[in-house]
């Protein structure tokens, strides 16, 4: 069964077929509804259901606050129609930005520095993504986090792991060369420094480093000296890359420490510490931080489970997952 869409304050209208998310049934009509993970993890596709009858499916939990819930929010990568539907949701402008790779380098056997230099300003907050089109593919985008404050300089820096059989990552570690151009659409997401002046705590896992370094530097940027914890995790020792970065922030910043741990109980190498959350939960009284997370939507959700059971509020915990693209 079809239905008629409308969105607020755009006015724009589309049909919708019942087992059609809203994004996507946008989308197959050239609508570009605000969206990041299109899989139910990263809420940037949060709208208001004005009137009309929809089936909300799953989606990671605290995207959606109980308030948030009672106004009528949504999200509308997992919302499907049931009736005609009156949405508030945003629609992004089709800005783009063409850049160019102005570097290509490896931070560790499966994860690339990727470097682009924008034609111009791309004007973003530290812990913001940036949706890339996928070169020689037609509609296929990938998100990807920027990995330093923007002030830091001219260009664009990112932290992309490879993924076997991955479309965009394949391309980048194989073909991928300085001088390629690379579309970029306008930065998303709300995961940013809070203004406020709790101590914080960071656990990323992986790539998820990325947004993390961002912010983190930006608070170093800011000149406050609160506390700062990063407990940061991977697989294995080989899959870490900027220890001798978060080494020397620590050596340069008295209130900066940071924990790597590993998950896999083979590598007998490691004389650190293990498994990321478990690590976690044994290293403070976390109530009082403000919260950082970001890597797989698994950790994430995890992690959520943990502090909420640590007693951290919702409103202290802010995460960025890096969902598989929906
Ligand atoms: C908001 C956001 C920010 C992100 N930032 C970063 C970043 O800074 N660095 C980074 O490396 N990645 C990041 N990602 C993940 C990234 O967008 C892509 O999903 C990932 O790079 C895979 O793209 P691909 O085209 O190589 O693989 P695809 O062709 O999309 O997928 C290949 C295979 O891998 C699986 N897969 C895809 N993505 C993942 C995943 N994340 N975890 C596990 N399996 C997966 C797919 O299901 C498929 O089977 C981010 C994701 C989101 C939503
Ligand atoms: S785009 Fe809907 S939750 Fe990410």
């Amino acid at each position: 069964m079809e239905y008629e869409i409308c969105l607020e304050p755009s006015g724009v209208r589309f049909k919708a077929d019942e087992s059609q998310n809203i994004v996507e049934a946008a989308k197959a009509h050239h609508v570009a509804i605000k969206h990041g993970c299109a899989s139910g993890s990263c809420g940037d596709c949060k709208g208001t259901i004005l009137s009309g009858e929809s089936e909300q499916g799953p989606f990671m939990p605290l995207l959606l606050l109980p308030t948030e819930r009672a106004a009528g929010m949504a999200i509308l990568c997992k919302l499907y129609p049931r009736s005609n539907l009156r949405l508030q949701a945003e629609v992004i402008s089709g800005d783009v930005w063409n850049t160019e790779i102005v570097g290509l380098s490896k931070l560790a056997w499966n994860v690339l520095e990727l470097r682009l230099r924008p034609e111009k300003p791309y004007p973003y907050r530290s812990g913001q993504y940036a949706r890339m089109a996928v070169p020689g593919q037609e509609n296929q985008w990938r998100s990807y986090s920027m990995a330093t404050p923007p002030q830091d300089r001219d260009e664009l820096v990112f932290h992309i792991r490879e993924l076997p059989g991955g479309l965009f990552s394949r391309w980048l570690f194989y073909q991928a060369q300085c001088g390629d151009a690379i579309t970029l659409g306008p930065p998303q997401g709300d995961f940013a420094l809070q203004d406020n002046t709790r101590p914080l705590l960071c656990i990323a896992a992986g790539t998820g480093l990325a947004p993390i370094e961002a912010i983190i530097q930006e608070s170093m940027h800011t000149g406050q000296t609160r506390p700062i914890h990063l407990f940061y995790g991977a697989k294995k020792q080989r899959d870490f890359y900027h220890l001798e970065t978060l080494q020397q922030w620590a050596g340069q910043y008295a209130h900066f420490t940071f924990t790597p741990t590993i998950s896999d109980g083979e590598d007998t190498q490691w004389k650190g510490a293990r498994r990321l959350l478990p690590t976690v939960a044994a290293n403070g009284h976390w109530q009082d931080h403000e919260v950082y997370l970001c890597g797989g939507p698994g950790m994430i959700e995890a992690a959520i489970d943990l502090l909420r059971s640590h007693d951290v509020p919702h409103a202290h915990i802010h995460f960025d997952s890096f969902a598989p693209n929906g």
